[in-house]
């Protein structure tokens, strides 16, 4: 049997139809940029997040770098961030010449360690990025009351957690901008790239729509320094109708990861995901850590068993990061994790016998393992 990490096409066939029609009435209006379609999904998933603006980008990097811009970060300001997450948490920082200062992650959790905060700030920082890694949210009430107390501020990186709760309140709501990304294989994917800032600030959410069309207030009137990072309509429109669906994919997720602890609780040398008591978890990934990942990774891969590493190398380990001066040993829970998580497959729609044939073979390869042991 074989088993994929996701499968895109099985969700389009069960709402083909009105994704059709939804890409057909864009290409009926001839409106491909900024068309009335945008401005419907941005109200609607404003509306769905509790926030006055939701505001179109062209991916999730490109919301974290808005978000920065039009927060007016500048050259030589310092963010505090993590090493274990996605390149582009960090990448979009160095781009604009903000300097990375990473902390640790909390081992539970593998979101950004409150504790650590606070000991990093300087004179220079200016901003905290959290990313709310796997699905659940990073423990944010610590992170905004140091914020509040240093004048700093926040950005959540929610590309991995859209419909996430902490403390009953969505992720992407509860700092001064928070970051979607709309990538087809996240929670809430397009059929492109495409991504979204979230904001209740009126200021920023005006500046973020000047720096997103090349900081123009009106055509050929440059106020910002700004880049061209547009919600294509057509994504637009694709959003619009799947946005109806995400609670119940989120849940089915849940389900799904439910499934999937309750089938591996046997296994001594597996730790499932926690889920912190504050938070809902939406399973954009379901990771878990296990000692001889490799092995078992490639055990997995013969027997066509997807799997995924997120992610091999903590970010302060990366050739392109090395600059920034942290070495082996800075940042042990992020190293030690990027070492033995293994992401399994996992999406809405993943079949019982598909969970059940990965489980199986996991098992298997503990007992094969441990029978060579004796
Ligand atoms: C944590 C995190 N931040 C940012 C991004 C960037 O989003 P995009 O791929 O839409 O640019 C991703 C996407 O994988 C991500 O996982």
């Amino acid at each position: 049997m074989k088993v994929t990490m996701v499968d895109l096409v099985v969700q389009y066939q069960q709402i083909k139809e009105e994704i059709d029609e939804a890409i057909h009435s864009v290409l009926d209006s001839g409106h491909f940029v900024f068309g009335k379609t945008n401005g419907e999904f941005e109200k609607r998933f404003a509306e769905y997040h509790g926030v006055k603006h939701a505001l179109g980008c062209a991916s999730g990097t490109d919301a974290l770098q808005l978000s920065m811009m039009a927060l007016g970060l500048e050259k030589g300001d310092e963010i505090i961030s993590v090493p274990m997450t996605f390149v582009a948490t960090v990448e979009v920082m160095v781009l604009l010449g903000l300097r990375p200062v990473f902390v640790d992650i909390d081992p539970k959790t593998y979101c950004i360690d409150p504790g650590q905060i606070e000991s990093k700030i300087t004179g220079k920082t200016k901003a905290i990025v959290p990313v709310h890694l796997y699905g659940q949210s990073a423990d944010m009430d610590p992170i905004m009351d140091i914020a509040a107390k240093h004048g700093l501020f926040v950005i959540e990186d929610c590309a991995q957690a859209i419909g996430a709760t902490y403390k009953g309140r969505k992720t992407c709501t509860m700092a001064n901008a928070g970051c979607i990304s709309f990538f087809p294989g996240k929670n809430l994917g397009a059929y492109g790239d495409a991504g979204a800032v979230l904001t209740d600030d009126d200021d920023l959410a005006e500046r973020i729509i000047k720096v997103r069309n090349h900081g123009s207030e009106n055509k050929y009137d440059h106020k910002y320094l700004g880049v061209n990072s547009r919600l294509d309509t057509i994504q637009a429109a694709v959003l619009g109708v799947k946005l109806k669906y995400i609670d119940t994919w989120n849940e089915m997720r849940r389900n799904n990861g439910a499934r999937y602890t309750e089938l591996l609780s046997g296994l001594e040398n597996v730790v499932c995901p926690y889920t912190a008591p504050e938070n809902t978890h939406t399973y954009h990934q379901y990771t878990i850590q296990v000692e001889d990942r490799d092995g078992l990774r490639e055990f997995l891969s013969k027997k066509e068993i997807a799997t995924g590493l997120h992610y091999p190398i903590p970010l302060h380990l990366q050739p392109a990061y090395k600059y920034l001066g942290y070495g082996e040993g800075d940042f042990p829970v992020s190293e030690r994790a990027s070492r033995s998580v293994l992401s399994l497959p996992m999406y809405p729609e993943l079949p019982r016998g598909h969970q059940d044939y990965v489980v199986e073979q996991i098992q298997a390869y503990y007992r094969i393992h441990e029978q060579a042991m004796v």
